[in-house]
């Protein structure tokens, strides 16, 4: 954090969404300062650096308002139309402002079906699914931006608030069984620690494009078994993929007919990050406060 610190002058954070909002709590708890957008008035409960934008309803953010911005992450994911709501909107303010970085999260489904394999950023994308096809569009688009845009590709996302003990609880777990499916993820707080290791390092040791994973993909079951024992409770029954697929919604058949391996070598081996949470076995148990006392508020 010390490096990160140092650099920014003031965070802009596109998209005060699950990850968004994590990032922007973390740089205020150091002191940082932070501009989150967001689409909604501001909320009751205490938002960092509140500041509204919605392109579509035509709501843009001024000079002024970005005034001293040196570093920027994009968290907004396409929109209904497949186009990135920000690029456009925001570019010629974005190069008024020159910063020094910019971080777009992108999704490792640009790979598209590994068949199980490890991908890493020396892969060639091969996007099957329409909306990763819009996603690497999308990271075109910031590349052609002329701004030191650093993509960033993420599989599942999870954390407190964000795990298999919530769909467990609230009975929508399901313990698929595929043979050799696994799935990758990623907890939220290792996004935050690499964006900020990414921001610490100068600028000639940063790879255009970085896999932020965990180093261990496996099949979810797997997970779902941890989070009951967690919890103490019982798995729900075991389901054959091949038996249930027809009744799934298209999207939760979309995850499952990709199958691949994510690699963060490069992150962790080639720029010495180091994952707070290297597998779900450390990740899972630490949202496991945040999830009891959300059950208590619930
Ligand atoms: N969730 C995953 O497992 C996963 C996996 C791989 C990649 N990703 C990608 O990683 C990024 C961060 O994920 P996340 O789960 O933290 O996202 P999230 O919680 O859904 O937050 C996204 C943020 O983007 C804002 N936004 C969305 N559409 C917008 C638009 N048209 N104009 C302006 N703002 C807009 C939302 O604003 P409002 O607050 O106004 O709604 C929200 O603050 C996303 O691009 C996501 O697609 C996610």
């Amino acid at each position: 954090m010390a490096g990160a610190r140092a650099a920014i002058g003031r965070m802009l954070v596109l998209g005060g969404g699950y990850t968004g909002r994590r990032l922007a709590l973390t740089l205020e708890a150091a002191g940082v300062p932070v501009v989150v957008t967001h689409r909604q008035p501001p909320p009751e409960a205490h938002d960092p650096g509140w500041l509204r934008f919605d392109p579509e309803g035509g709501a843009l953010p001024t000079l002024a308002d970005l005034a001293g911005v040196t570093h920027v992450l994009v968290t907004i994911p396409p929109d209904a139309g497949g186009r990135d709501p920000a690029v456009d909107a925001l570019t010629p303010l974005l190069r008024n402002l020159a910063p020094a970085w910019v971080g777009y999260l992108s999704t490792t489904g640009v790979y598209g079906d590994a068949g199980g394999a490890w991908v890493d950023e020396t892969t060639p994308t091969r996007p099957l699914l329409e909306r990763s096809r819009a996603r690497l569009a999308c990271e075109e688009a910031w590349r052609r931006s002329g701004l030191p845009v650093q993509l960033l590709r993420l599989p599942a996302i999870y954390g407190p608030g964000r795990n298999p003990m919530l769909s467990l609880r609230n009975g929508t777990a399901r313990l698929i069984h595929k043979p050799g499916q696994v799935f990758s993820r990623v907890h939220v707080d290792d996004i935050v620690g690499a964006v900020l290791h990414c921001i610490s390092l100068a600028s000639a040791e940063r790879p255009d494009t970085l896999i932020l994973a965990d180093a261990c993909p496996c099949p979810s079951s797997e997970i779902l078994g941890l989070a009951a024992h967690l919890l103490g409770c019982r798995l729900p029954e075991m389901q054959r993929y091949e038996d249930i697929a027809p009744t799934m919604g298209a999207m939760a058949r979309s995850f499952w007919g990709e199958n691949r391996r994510s690699s963060s070598r490069r992150l962790r081996e080639g720029l010495g990050y180091r994952l707070l949470y290297p597998t779900y076995r450390e990740g899972l148990p630490s949202c496991v406060g945040d999830f009891f006392l959300e059950s208590k508020i619930d």
